[in-house]
């Protein structure tokens, strides 16, 4: 039934795109002045505007007709009521409960967790405060100055991407760093110019088993014990994890252990203790800050209707574009230095969630599912790939994101940045048509034919689509808002694509293929007999080239 209704729904979309897609998104701006007034959401003041986007009224009617299709609104209450909608692992999906700030219970197998998730933020609030304070100090009897996030994947991305956005929060004083990969030189890079005296190490992990963490956090703890004595790895250390078992055996102290639910995603983790590193460098009130931002958005998403919801809307466009338009990427545009992260993050969220072939139920999806995700900020991706948004043959539609106002930055330039944005999501939309581009030649002078050869270059399709999310600052709150809104886009897109959003099998074969590899490249003596004949000649290469 519901497969019959929501291929029905996008059958409509695709005939109603036949009957729009002649008319360009500056048509009909041209024909309606009200468009922008009509095709734009507030969410405090967040603004978010969809009016660049190939759409009329009638698409946003199928789209949310295709929503209701999917039984969108029952699986968002599925979603909240803790229902188990990770299906393959058994468990709900219930991260907003770690910024629940309605008082209300959120029951699990019959047990309210709230009073668990209040106990784990007291303690790690108070662990927070001693190491902002000098309470808590390292062996040798100095501060901490500098926190190392050992972590990946959920259990750095987020830390990395929020303790970067936050940066003006950050005590004065303290600073986080964040080793995430295997490569030695992250560690190595990393300390180099610390003092691990004044060093505190974070270890973060989910598991506690994940092969790059628990390689760096071994090499952090044998560096910590030769420099300082192993008496001082239990002052160094902390940990965060739902492992509690497995951080006993690594030596961290009790105390300084912060524990999560397995019904917290890795990738959904940043609200968790696995927001430690960053709960310390802004302090707890900021961190409040960041949790009630993410809970305005979940009553949003919860409450407001489809049409009304950003999150929804954010969603279904791309579902348009993706299954309708049948393009394969989505960027993600921040004209704000601090959110150079933030597109790797939602890499992460969109594509570890989305990046599936299988359905809920266990047959093949029919339709496209996750797009690329990716960006850089403005106004640098400007001046790198943005020529291919403006003229190559591939569109992409891009979310544009920006402050009214810096924070802790020249305003002139901050004027220029905003400037910036604006420009390009027009220019995105509007482009130059060959006629403009004639006239402005020929002001310029050029001879006819030097004209006409140069013109073909210098036109821009444009009708390309955008969306802006515009907001005053970029605060601890304003990310809250931010991270919460796109995970609920990306959830709403699971739904329509019927897909479990919250596992991620796909990231296994790997792990298992590198632990298979690792001893014999480890052993320049081990057979590589059986392999595949490019991962033996491989193998065997490097071991030439290392004089094995
Ligand atoms: O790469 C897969 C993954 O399981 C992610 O989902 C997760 O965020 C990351 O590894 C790190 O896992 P853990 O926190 O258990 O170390």
């Amino acid at each position: 039934m519901v497969d019959r209704d929501v291929m029905a729904a996008l059958a409509a979309l695709e005939a109603h795109r036949v009957e729009i897609g002649h008319h360009t998104i500056a048509d009909f701006f041209a024909s309606d002045p009200g468009r922008f007034d009509r095709l734009h959401l507030r969410l405090g003041d967040l603004l978010f505007d969809y009016s660049k986007h190939r759409i009329t009224d009638a698409t946003l009617a199928h789209l949310i007709a295709l929503a209701r299709a999917a039984n969108l609104e029952e699986r968002r209450a599925e979603l909240f009521a803790g229902v188990k909608v990770n299906l393959t692992e058994h468990r709900p999906a219930l991260h907003m409960a770690l910024r629940n700030f309605s008082g209300r219970a959120v029951m699990v197998e019959g047990q309210d967790v709230m009073p668990g998730i209040f106990a784990v933020r007291e303690k790690l609030y108070a662990f927070a405060n001693e190491v902002r304070t000098g309470a808590v100090r390292g062996a040798t009897g100095k501060r901490f100055t500098d926190i190392v996030n050992i972590g990946i994947g959920g259990s750095d991305l987020g830390p990395a991407m929020a303790a970067r956005a936050l940066s003006p929060f950050v005590q004065k004083g303290l600073r986080a760093h964040f080793v995430s990969n295997v490569d030695g030189a992250d560690l190595s890079d990393t300390l180099a110019p610390l003092d691990l005296a004044t060093t505190l190490f974070v270890v973060a992990s989910k598991t506690f088993t994940t092969q790059e963490t628990m390689a760096n956090a071994a090499s952090a703890r044998a560096r910590v014990a030769a420099a300082l004595g192993e008496d001082a790895v239990g002052h160094h250390f902390a940990a965060v994890s739902t492992r509690l078992d497995l951080v006993a055996n690594f030596g961290i102290r009790e105390e300084r252990v912060f524990g999560f639910s397995d019904w917290v995603g890795g990738r959904y983790s940043l609200w968790s203790s696995i927001g430690l590193t960053l709960a310390i460098a802004i302090g707890p009130e900021y961190f409040d800050d960041f949790l009630r931002g993410g809970h305005e958005v979940d009553d949003h998403f919860a409450e407001a209707p489809l049409q009304e919801n950003i999150p929804v809307l954010m969603g279904l466009l791309g579902v348009w574009y993706r299954n309708v338009w049948g393009y394969g990427a989505h960027a993600v545009i921040p004209y704000d230095q601090r959110l150079a992260r933030f597109p790797a993050y939602l890499q992460q969220l969109d594509m570890e969630s989305n990046g599936k072939s299988v359905r809920r139920g266990g047959g093949q999806v029919s339709m496209a599912t996750a797009p690329v995700i990716w960006g850089e900020p403005g106004t640098n991706g400007q001046h790198a790939f943005f020529q291919m948004l403006h003229q190559g043959t591939d569109i992409v539609p891009v979310d544009f994101l920006v402050a009214a106002e810096p924070i802790d930055a020249d305003a002139s330039h901050h004027q220029l940045l905003v400037a910036n944005c604006l420009a390009q999501s027009e220019a995105l939309m509007h482009g130059r048509s060959r006629h403009e581009v004639d006239v402005q030649l020929a002001a310029q002078g050029l001879s006819q034919a030097a004209a006409a050869r140069l013109a073909p270059h210098k036109v821009f399709a444009g009708n390309r689509p955008s969306s802006m999310l515009m907001y005053r600052r970029l605060d601890p709150h304003m990310l809250g808002r931010l991270v919460a809104l796109y995970e609920h886009k990306v959830f709403v897109q699971s739904v329509i694509w019927d897909i479990n959003a919250f596992d991620q099998w796909g990231v296994e074969l790997g792990k298992e293929l590198a632990n298979r590899l690792a001893p014999i490249v480890a052993d320049d003596e081990a057979s590589t007999q059986g392999l595949n004949a490019s991962t033996a000649g491989l193998i065997d290469y490097r071991r030439m080239l290392t004089g094995a």
